[in-house]
């Protein structure tokens, strides 16, 4: 898709293209483009708001056809609530709900008056927010529900800040087309096979682990998650060199490409979305291939642990002593806890990088989308300041966060009578900040942050700005992190 910068703000009326977007307030004051809209037009809008047929009020989507003055045959008004709490985020938001709007058909061109405010990132936000609601999940139906148009255009000033906001909403759709691929598509092999290709597109180095490398590697702990599977399990292994010869930042990702449960099997109603858990790995990946687009002046090593999570003969059983390639034992007491039996061997392989800090993507636990609802990921961490830098980051970009705590009396509830550790605490009380302190236990010193994204990953349903299925959640909250100095 084209994404290009409209630098002149006042061309709102008589631009040629196939529809102009642009916001509404809910106090009545008016955005420089919907007043010259509303004076082009002798008025249309300000009647809309006297007839309450339009209110401003957050993504409520108002079309106009043929209005007078204006040369676009076609005018999409989107709220944007409160003028004075818009922020980047709402801003991403009513670009992203335009564009869904705008893709129930093919358009050739789209033009997009939202970022009014000075800064940067509101004109990055409209970009990834217009690209991001443009692409469905609709992979495999005939007839599409979504059709991107064949250009988008961003009023503002900066080509540069187009740029970034084109970078992030193509990584997000790519970490949202990985996870929207169904399982028997999307398994180990097949996204290592992607990972390359993307790796390769972006001048960013690949290095896969096969099953022989694995068990060389003694990954005795990813292993034994595979081991239920037909599915030969991968770990690739992704470098970005943009800076000197400053430490890397590693990048973490769960890459569960299908979840049964395993023995300790999952409900039908439990399972159904469970393509979604290599959520964290199609992240990683995404940010990768914006880092490299981005050219960011950073170092970076991406690292997934790909596996299928299955019931095959082969299993690994309850009550089974997995020794993990740190030298730790694990007694497995649920087969469902497999996220954290396959990190803990790929955060061991990434502390052989020498990371600077760590991040970690999972779908994680169902426990943390019970402690804090489907829209917000949970953060938990060794290192107060480096989490302070990454809760900073969600709130510029607006992907809401939250910090729990890592006491150590939590780790009382992974000690085994058998083994170093168990997979899963005493009882399902504090689950997402006990499956935390299990991936503790393999970073050493190394600061780190672990995001369990088991929550805002997958919508079960579709939100105003969002279709259902993969959301590419914290895509920009990375991007927005390793932009700033640390
Ligand atoms: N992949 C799931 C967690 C999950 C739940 C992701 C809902 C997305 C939506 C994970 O592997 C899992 O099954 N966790 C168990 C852990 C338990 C057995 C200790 C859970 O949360 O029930
Ligand atoms: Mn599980
Ligand atoms: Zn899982």
């Amino acid at each position: 898709m084209k994404v290009e910068v409209q630098t002149d703000r006042r061309s709102v009326a008589s631009l040629a293209c196939d529809a102009v977007v642009v916001g509404l307030w809910s106090d009545e004051t008016f955005t420089e483009s919907t007043r010259q809209i509303d004076e082009a037009s002798h008025g249309i809008i300000r009647g809309l708001l006297e007839r309450k047929e339009a209110t401003g009020k957050l993504f409520e989507l108002t079309t106009l056809h043929s209005v007078p003055g204006v040369r676009a045959p076609l005018v999409v008004l989107v709220g944007m609530g409160d003028a004075a709490r818009c922020d980047a985020s709402t801003v991403y938001r009513a670009a992203a709900a335009a564009a869904r709007c705008l893709s129930t058909k093919a358009r050739g061109s789209v033009a997009f008056f939202l970022a009014e405010g000075p800064t940067i990132d509101q004109e990055s936000a409209v970009a990834a927010g217009a690209i991001v609601g443009s692409a469905g999940q609709d992979l495999y139906r005939k007839e599409k529900k979504r059709h991107a148009p064949g250009k988008i255009l961003v009023a503002g000033d900066q080509v540069k800040s187009v740029a970034r906001g084109k970078a992030i909403g193509e990584a997000m759709n790519l970490a949202r087309h990985l996870v929207n691929e169904p399982p028997h598509a999307m398994y180990p092999e097949s996204f290592a096979l992607a990972a390359q290709r993307v790796a390769e597109e972006s001048g960013i180095a690949c290095e896969v682990w096969d099953g022989a490398r694995l068990e060389r590697e003694r990954c005795g702990s990813l292993l034994a998650v595979s081991q239920g599977s037909e599915r030969p399990p991968r770990l690739v292994i992704l470098e970005y060199r943009g800076g000197k010869n400053e430490p890397a930042t590693a990048l973490v990702g769960k890459g569960v490409t299908f979840d049964s449960g395993g023995l300790s099997l999952k409900p039908t109603d439990s399972m159904t979305t469970m393509k979604c858990d290599m959520a964290g790995a199609a992240t990683v990946l995404a940010v990768m291939q914006a880092a490299a687009k981005l050219k960011l002046p950073i170092n970076l090593i991406g690292l997934v642990g790909l596996v299928e999570n299955m019931t095959g003969g082969a299993a690994m059983k309850l009550g089974d002593v997995l020794t993990a390639r740190s030298g730790k034992t694990i007694e497995v007491l649920n087969t469902d806890a497999e996220g954290r039996l396959v990190l803990a061997d790929v955060l061991n392989v990434a502390l052989d990088h020498k990371p600077a800090r760590i991040v970690d993507l999972a779908t994680l636990t169902g426990a943390c989308v019970v402690a804090l609802g489907t829209e917000t990921a949970g953060a938990f961490s060794n290192d107060q300041s480096w989490c302070d830098a990454v809760l900073a980051a969600a709130r510029r970009a607006g992907e809401p966060l939250w910090q729990l705590p890592m006491f150590p009396e939590y780790s009382e509830h992974i000690r085994s009578e058998i083994a170093d550790i168990k997979n899963t605490g005493d009882g399902r009380w504090g689950g997402a900040i006990t499956a935390a302190k299990f991936l503790e236990e393999f970073v050493g010193e190394t600061p780190w942050v672990h995001l369990d994204i088991a929550g805002p990953a997958f919508y079960d349903k579709p939100r105003p700005w969002a279709d259902g299925g993969a959301s590419g959640c914290m895509v920009r909250t990375l991007v927005e992190l390793l932009e700033q100095p640390f």
